[in-house]
């Protein structure tokens, strides 16, 4: 079996990999300075699993408390996840963005190098692309980011290929995630934004809970075939298991060990696609008026996923239906997201 340190573990994303490490049989430590994430996410994770994982509030960036963890745990590998997520605010605040994100990467990589820790998962984004050029996405596709979060991410995913050009005993996989949504089909856990939600899932999910009186559609004059923005959803829980196929496969692989892969399904929905699906997975009426485009918004933005099939023999199995279905359950569930 092997130990798995995971930044950001009680996060959206991290909290759904962290259930497919266990049912794969890893151990996962988490380390979450809890600045997005919600303490009872350890009490449901052990609920789905009945396993408990070992959990560390500590930021990425606190030198002593980490190399205290990485002493005593005898790790394997590690997903960082651990960052700030929020386009809008990274505009406002691209100091903080770079710190954190950045600065903080670039501290825990150190410490990695210095216990010979070798393998590491990184979670990039789509918004590494910035405004393609056509779609659909190829990971060779030209890289310009539009916003400090975006160029947070680049620069990451820089350091990590100059680290594996300095020491090709590294073994690196960056993953450019499109748009997850969706939450554990148990609806123990999902997304719980603070505030009013900036992604689509989350706000539709609050309108059809009574939270929001209605969706601000933002743009129905895209070249698109309704006129709304196309994006690549993916369910969180396919998402999760790409890490663990990656994993698997900077394990295995004896060369090049060096990943980049867009994880997506490859199909586009626009937004009231999306609105039409979750009204019929929920059986509620999603209200809705069009707004000017929203600042910084593409057309339309969907993966190429050859790549992440040949190289990790990882594809998405859940559908849009999937997708709302448990993103419903979830929100039904726990109406105010970890706060009852
Ligand atoms: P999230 O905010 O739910 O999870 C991030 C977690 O990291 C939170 O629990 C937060 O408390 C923790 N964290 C933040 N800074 C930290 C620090 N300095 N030290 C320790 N813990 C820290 O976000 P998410 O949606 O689960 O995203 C996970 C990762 O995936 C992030 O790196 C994000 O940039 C990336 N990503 C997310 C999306 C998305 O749409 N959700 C898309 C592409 C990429
Ligand atoms: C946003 C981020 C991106 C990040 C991604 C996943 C911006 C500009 N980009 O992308 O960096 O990687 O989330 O977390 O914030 N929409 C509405 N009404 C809403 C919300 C969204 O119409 O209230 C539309 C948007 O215009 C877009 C689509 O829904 O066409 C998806 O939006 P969103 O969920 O915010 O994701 P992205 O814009 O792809």
């Amino acid at each position: 079996m092997k130990t798995i340190l995971v930044t950001g573990g009680l996060g959206y994303i991290g909290s759904h990999t962290v259930v497919e490490l266990i049912n794969a049989g890893y151990t996962s430590v988490i380390v979450d300075n809890l600045s997005n994430s919600s303490i009872k996410v350890l009490d449901r994770i052990e609920q789905i699993t009945g396993i408990r994982p070992i959990f560390y509030q500590c930021d990425i960036q606190d030198k002593q408390a980490l190399t205290d963890i990485l002493y005593k745990h005898q790790i394997d590998g590690v997903i960082h996840f651990a960052a700030l997520k929020a386009v809008g605010e990274s505009v406002q605040n691209p100091l903080e963005y770079y710190q954190n994100n950045v600065s903080g990467s670039i501290e825990l990589f150190r410490q990695l190098k210095n216990h010979n820790i070798k393998t590491i998962v990184f979670s990039s984004s789509a918004t590494v692309y910035g405004d393609p050029h056509k779609v659909p996405i190829k990971e060779d596709f030209p890289l310009k980011p539009t916003n400090p979060y975006g160029w947070s991410k680049l620069m990451i995913e820089q350091v990590l290929r100059d680290l594996y050009t300095s020491d090709n005993q590294f073994k690196v996989g960056i993953l450019r995630y499109f748009n997850p949504i969706g939450a554990h089909s148990s609806g123990l856990i999902g997304e719980d934004p603070q505030g009013i939600p900036n992604n689509l899932m989350p706000y539709i999910a609050q309108v059809a809970v009574g939270r929001r009186e209605y969706l601000s559609v933002f743009g129905n004059d895209y070249a698109t075939h309704d006129g709304t923005g196309i994006r690549d959803y993916i369910h969180v829980v396919d998402l999760a298991l790409g890490h663990v196929r990656t994993l698997e496969y900077l394990s295995n692989a004896s060369r090049d060990n060096l990943l980049t892969v867009n994880l997506g399904t490859g199909r586009g929905y626009s937004v009231l696609d999306v609105v039409q699906a979750f009204e019929k997975a929920s059986g509620k009426k999603i209200d809705y008026k069009f707004m000017p485009r929203r600042s910084g918004d593409i057309a339309a933005c969907y993966a190429d996923t050859n790549l992440a099939q040949q190289l990790l023999g990882w594809r998405a199995r859940f559908g849009i239906e999937e997708m709302c279905r448990d993103t419903w359950n979830w929100q039904t569930k726990n109406s105010n997201g970890y706060t009852n």
